[in-house]
C-alpha cells in the first residue's frame, strides 16, 4: 500500500487519532487497587476490554483500562474514560457508545460495534463494584430493553443466554425462552443481537 492510499484510507477524526496515539487512562500498575473490574468481548474474536474503577461516595474517582481491540475500540474507551470519571455510578452506568462516539466527531459506521465494549466493560465493573459492597443492583434492570414484547424478553436476558453457552443459535433462543413464537415480529432485531452477541462472545 502506498503512503498515499494509507491518508486516504485513514478516515478517522482527528480526535478519534488522538485518542488512539495518546490513549488516556491506560492500566499500567499491575497491583492496581480497584474496587470493581469488569471484563467484557473475547479473545476469539480479537477485542477483549478490562476496565477498572475506584468508587468513592457513589462517584467514579478513577478508571483504568487495556485492551487488545482496535483503534476504534482504543480511542472509544479512551474517551469513555475521561468522561466516566467524575461521573456518578448512574451517570456512568447510562453512557451509550453513541454518547462516546459523538464526543469522538464519529466513527466509520462499520466500526460503531467495537465502541460499545468498552461502556460494556464499565458496566460490569460497576455490577462487580456493587456485589462486592454487598449491594442491590438499581442500575440493571434500567438499561435492559425488551426484544421480543410478547414474551417479554430483555436483551439482557439473551446476552446471559450466549454469555453463559447455552444458546448458539436462534432455534435454541427460541427452544429456551419462546422468543418469536407469538407475532414473530422481533425476529429480525433478536436475530442481528445474536449475531452481535456470538461475535462477541461465542466460542
Ligand atoms: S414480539 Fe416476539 S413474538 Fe411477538
Amino acid at each position: 500500500m502506498s503512503s498515499n492510499s494509507f491518508i486516504q484510507e485513514w478516515v478517522y477524526t482527528d480526535v478519534v487519532k488522538d485518542h488512539f496515539m495518546n490513549p488516556r487512562n491506560i492500566l499500567s500498575d499491575p497491583d492496581y487497587q480497584e474496587d470493581g473490574r469488569g471484563l467484557e468481548g473475547s479473545l476469539a474474536c480479537g477485542d477483549q476490554m478490562l476496565v477498572v474503577i475506584k468508587v468513592t461516595d457513589d462517584v467514579i474517582v478513577d478508571l483504568k483500562w487495556k485492551t487488545y481491540g482496535c483503534a476504534s475500540a482504543i480511542a472509544s474507551t479512551s474517551m469513555m474514560s475521561e468522561m466516566a470519571i467524575g461521573m456518578t455510578l448512574d451517570e456512568a452506568y447510562h453512557l451509550t457508545p453513541s454518547m462516546i462516539t459523538d464526543r469522538l466527531g464519529g466513527l466509520p459506521t462499520h466500526k460503531f460495534h467495537c465502541s460499545v465494549l468498552g461502556d460494556k466493560a464499565l458496566r460490569a465493573a460497576i455490577d462487580d463494584y456493587l456485589e462486592r459492597a454487598g449491594r442491590e443492583n438499581p442500575f440493571k434492570k434500567s438499561v435492559a430493553k425488551v426484544i421480543c414484547e410478547c414474551k417479554n424478553i430483555t436483551d439482557q436476558q439473551i446476552e446471559a443466554l450466549v454469555k453463559s453457552g447455552d444458546v448458539k443459535t436462534f432455534e435454541q433462543l427460541q427452544e429456551q425462552t419462546g422468543l418469536g413464537t407469538v407475532c414473530g415480529q422481533c425476529k429480525g432485531t433478536a436475530g442481528e443481537l445474536l449475531d452481535e452477541l456470538m461475535h462477541l462472545y461465542g466460542k
